[in-house]
């Protein structure tokens, strides 16, 4: 089967609605109308992509100055500049990067994931973040990363696509357990907490089966081990996260409606 034969344009996907929401072109009909639908019941929607991919930024940036040289992100995205090695590879060319998605239509686009600098390593392979082990297994993550040194770890605005029966427990500690002591872990999440009971019913009604908004406490909870030291404040909105390098002024974390978590690996 060829890439583009895989790819269902009649159904709205997580990715291609996400990047119409940022503005993109890699979207189709049945990806505007969901995003459509998703602004109705909540009118921020873009400035929450906006402000998730925001804190990507900062957060590759935060990574670097700590020491990282090499990341993995998951549940990458359609390409949207700048992209994690971008920001990563202008602080160190010599970083590597591995993207991770699993939507086709990402595996399409990868070759503008690919585009890194010629002292470091950028790679896309297509997995599934509820097979960590896969991930891990994959020979391009093997011979990008080495996973006896620090690692940067990107789950961004993709664990509300991993519901509880697919136990993101079990998925978080195989990829904790993966990487050493020095490492960071970031993550943002869409929370309900600032939305008014009706509104959070009705945008779980129109979101994916995979779909999982999750309190910050929830979403707390998720790392909770020994070894995973979360940087203060914790988990707060991505809006309020380096607020002093964002735009100004910031958007409410009601109109947000994220949390972001930033976590050192300490054993
Ligand atoms: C909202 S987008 C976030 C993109 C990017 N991380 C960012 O914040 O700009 C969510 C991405 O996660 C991907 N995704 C959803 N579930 C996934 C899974 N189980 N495994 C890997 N990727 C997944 C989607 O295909 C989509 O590209």
């Amino acid at each position: 089967m060829t890439d583009q034969s895989r790819i269902d344009t009649s159904v709205a996907h997580p990715a291609r609605r996400y990047d119409y929401l940022l503005g993109g072109k890699d979207n189709f009909e049945a990806d505007r109308q969901s995003a459509h639908e998703i602004e109705k019941r909540h009118p921020t929607a873009r400035l929450s992509a906006m402000e998730n991919r925001a804190f990507m930024h900062r957060a590759v940036r935060y990574m670097a100055g700590q020491g990282i040289r090499q990341f993995l992100d998951i549940g990458t995205g359609i390409p949207t500049s700048p992209n994690t090695h971008e920001i990563a590879q202008g602080a160190d060319p010599s970083a590597r990067v591995v993207y991770v998605d699993n939507d086709p239509l990402v595996l399409v686009h990868a070759r503008a994931l690919l585009t890194g600098t010629p002292a470091g390593r950028t790679t896309y392979i297509e997995a599934d973040l509820r097979d960590p082990r896969q991930i891990l297994a994959d020979q391009e993550v093997k011979n990008t990363l080495d996973l006896h040194e620090p690692v940067g770890l990107l789950l961004i605005s993709v664990l509300h696509f991993i519901r509880d029966d697919d136990d993101p427990a079990r998925i978080l500690n195989t990829l904790l357990d993966a990487i050493p002591a020095g490492s960071v872990v970031v993550a943002s999440q869409a929370t309900p907490e600032h939305m008014p009971a009706e509104q959070i019913a009705a945008l779980r009604k129109v979101m994916e089966r995979q779909w999982r908004d999750r309190t910050g406490a929830e979403f707390r909870a998720l790392f909770d081990r020994p070894d995973v030291e979360l940087v203060e404040p914790g988990v707060q909105s991505v809006a309020r996260w380096w607020a002093d390098e964002a735009s100004q002024p910031r958007p409410s974390i009601e109109s947000v409606a994220a949390n972001g978590l930033v976590a050192r690996i300490v054993r």
